[in-house]
């Protein structure tokens, strides 16, 4: 128990509410279910400011709601080697932790990394890597491969990865010999990076797209110690470890971003278990490693905050729907967040036009967090 780093969980960052340690088996349909009706009993009874079932229902559909949808400004983008001031990470490589399927920002930030130029490594959750595998294999993922310019998204391998573990020597018993980790060896992050060095040498960009939290459905008052420093071991402290370990095979001028979300320093109800504290722990994680890791190997260190994802996966969420229209609604971009404009924004960070940036949270929510007013509450129409 508490073992899994589940890579896909960062659409927890991205859409409060949803997640569960069980994600990894159930289906979508069945976790859409699960969500939802863990979300609506735990929003039910919230404060005003979050009686979106009620009174935002009747809102959003009155006549008055006009969903603008503007795709993203920067969706197709040229060859960007061609002109202008181009984003160029070619000779550079990047390891991702936490790529399990082509959804989501890690999936993203790939894509985003791999058109820029840089060799992709990933490290995918143990019990992911086959079916991560078996689908890259077997060409499930070609059409998300697709680079702006036509080719198909390289990986130059992938490593099993649980980011909960730092050595062999913090595996337990039950985990080594658990016949969904048994298949796998030289997992944990201290060995990850061993191999990684073997195999490639240096790294020039860290990635940790890694998030869990056994229960984050439950609120914070409710939280058990067990749950809320499990939630910190998968989402914070996994980023402390993987920084320690790569540091030392880290060109120096390299780069390394996360993925937060407001969580941290605005209440969501929903986002509970102590994944908030989590998101809390990293972006001020993010301010004292990056000078750390400025002085000792002049390496960056930011975190992009990223609001509610329109993915496809998402939208079959009904709530999810909500928190999307309640961005659309209230944000000052009244647009759809792509996945790519986290990934663009993670290029851009770990770039070297981004030199002189670094302990900084970066928001990539059409502008959310900086309203203090919700333009739909039921308040302001009388
Ligand atoms: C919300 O909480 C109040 C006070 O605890 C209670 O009286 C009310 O019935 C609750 N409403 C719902 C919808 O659960
Ligand atoms: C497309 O871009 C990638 C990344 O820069 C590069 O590796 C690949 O060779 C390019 N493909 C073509 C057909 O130019
Ligand atoms: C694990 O890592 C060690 C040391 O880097 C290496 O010798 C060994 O071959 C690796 N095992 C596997 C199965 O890759």
């Amino acid at each position: 128990m508490g073992a899994s780093t589940a890579a896909g969980l960062q659409v927890v960052a991205a859409l409060p509410c949803i997640s569960s340690p069980r994600r990894m088996f159930m289906s979508r349909a069945a976790l859409a279910t699960f969500n939802v009706k863990i979300i609506k009993q735990a929003l039910a009874n919230s404060s005003n400011t979050f009686s979106l079932q009620s009174h935002c229902n009747k809102y959003l559909s009155s006549s008055n709601y006009h969903r603008v949808v503007t795709r993203a400004m920067s969706g197709e983008t040229e060859n960007v080697a061609s002109h202008g001031l181009p984003i160029d990470l070619r000779g550079k490589r990047a390891f991702i932790a936490g790529v399990a399927d082509d959804n989501g920002y890690g999936w993203a930030i790939a894509k985003a990394l791999a058109a820029a130029g840089a060799e992709i490594l990933v490290g995918t959750w143990v019990p992911a890597l086959n079916i991560f595998e078996t689908s890259l294999r077997r060409g499930k993922f070609d059409e998300s491969r697709r680079l702006p310019n036509g080719s198909l998204m390289e990986i130059a391998k992938v490593y099993p990865l649980d980011a909960v573990y730092d050595t062999l020597e913090d595996v337990p018993e039950d985990v080594k010999t658990n016949k969904r980790y048994a298949g796998s060896s030289n997992w944990t992050v201290k060995e990850v990076a061993e191999c990684v060095k073997n195999d490639f040498g240096t790294i020039d960009i860290l990635v940790h797209s890694l998030a869990n939290g056994p229960e984050v459905t439950k609120p914070l008052l409710e939280t058990s110690r067990r749950g809320y420093l499990a939630a910190i071991s998968a989402s914070s402290y996994s980023f402390v470890s993987l920084l320690q370990h790569f540091l030392p095979i880290m060109n120096p001028g390299g780069a390394s971003v996360s993925l937060t979300y407001i969580a941290s320093e605005r209440t969501i109800p929903g986002y509970g278990g102590g994944m908030s504290s989590a998101k809390a722990a990293l972006e001020s994680d993010t301010r004292v490693l990056a000078f750390e890791a400025g002085r000792k190997g002049q390496i960056r260190v930011n975190t992009i905050s990223a609001g509610p994802l329109g993915s496809r996966a998402a939208k079959a969420i009904g709530f999810i729907e909500k928190m999307i229209d309640y961005s659309y609604t209230n944000a000052p971009l009244q647009k759809e967040l792509l996945a790519d404009e986290v990934g663009h924004t993670a290029a851009f960070l770990v770039s070297p036009l981004a030199s002189a940036v670094t302990g900084s949270i970066i928001y990539v929510d059409n502008g959310l967090n900086t309203m203090g007013l919700a333009l739909d509450s039921p308040t302001l129409a009388a």
